[in-house]
C-alpha cells in the first residue's frame, strides 16, 4: 500500500509541467514547437538559455519534493536506507508518469530526463559524477542531447546493478531485486519516449544543440 502511495504522490508531482507552464507564461504552448517536447532541451532550444535553466530547476525540484515526502510520511524523515531508497524510487517512476503523460495535457508531456536526474542526484552521488561526467562527454562531442539522455539512462540502470547494495541506500536482498525492476522500467520509460529521436540520430537528422533550425 506504501509502494502505491508512493507511485502516487510522484505522479502528483511530475504533473507540475515547468516547460509547459512557463511557455503559456511566454504565450506560447511549447508543446507546439521545435521537437513538441515539454522538457528542458525544447525550453532551451525554443524560449533560450534563461528558459532552459528555469524548466530544468523547476523538473529537479519536482522529483525532490516527492521523495522529500515519501521519506518524510512512510519513513519517519529518514532519507537513508533501504526502505529510503524504495520509496524515492516508486516515487521517482509516478514522477517520470505524471511528467511524461499528464492526464491534464492529453497525456502529452516531457521524456522524463530532467526528472530522472534529480531522482539520480536522489539516490546515488556516485552515479550522480558519473553521469554528469557522460552526459557532458557524449553532448560535448557530439552536440546531440538525446544521445546524452540515452547513455546517462543506460548507466543509471548499470551502475544502480552494481552500486545499489552498497552506499547511504545501500538495498537489502530482499529489495534489491525490486529496485533493479523500478529503474529498469524508468530506463525503458526514457528509450521509449526518444524513440523519434533514436530514429533521426541513426539517420543524422537528430537537431544538435546550439544548432538553429526548425
Ligand atoms: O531531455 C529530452 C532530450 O533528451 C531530447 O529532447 O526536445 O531534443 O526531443 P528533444
Amino acid at each position: 500500500m506504501v509502494r502505491v502511495a508512493c507511485l502516487l504522490i510522484g505522479y502528483v508531482c511530475g504533473l507540475f509541467q515547468t516547460a509547459y507552464i512557463y511557455g503559456r507564461i511566454n504565450g506560447i504552448d511549447i508543446r507546439e514547437y521545435g521537437s513538441g517536447n515539454s522538457g528542458t532541451t525544447n525550453a532551451l532550444r525554443v524560449l533560450g538559455k534563461k528558459a532552459g535553466l528555469i524548466v530544468f530547476a523547476g523538473d529537479i525540484l519536482k522529483i525532490l519534493a516527492a521523495g522529500f515526502l515519501v521519506t518524510v510520511l512512510f519513513n519517519q524523515g529518514d532519507f537513508f536506507g533501504d526502505r529510503a531508497a524504495l520509496y524515492k524510487l516508486y516515487a521517482g517512476l509516478g514522477a517520470v508518469l505524471g511528467h511524461n503523460f499528464p492526464f491534464y495535457l492529453n497525456f502529452k508531456g516531457g521524456k522524463g530526463i530532467a526528472v530522472t536526474s534529480g531522482l539520480i542526484l536522489m539516490m546515488d552521488w556516485r552515479i550522480t559524477i558519473l553521469c554528469l561526467i557522460a552526459f557532458a562527454l557524449t553532448v560535448g562531442l557530439t552536440r546531440y542531447v538525446s544521445l546524452g539522455s540515452l547513455v546517462i539512462t543506460a548507466l543509471f540502470m548499470i551502475s544502480w546493478i552494481f552500486l545499489g547494495q552498497t552506499g547511504r541506500l545501500a538495498l537489502t536482498p530482499a529489495h534489491l531485486l525490486e529496485s533493479y525492476v523500478l529503474v529498469f522500467l524508468i530506463v525503458a520509460m526514457a528509450y521509449w519516449r526518444h524513440r523519434a529521436n533514436i530514429k533521426r540520430l541513426i539517420a543524422g537528422t537528430e537537431s544538435k544543440i546550439g544548432q538553429k533550425k526548425e
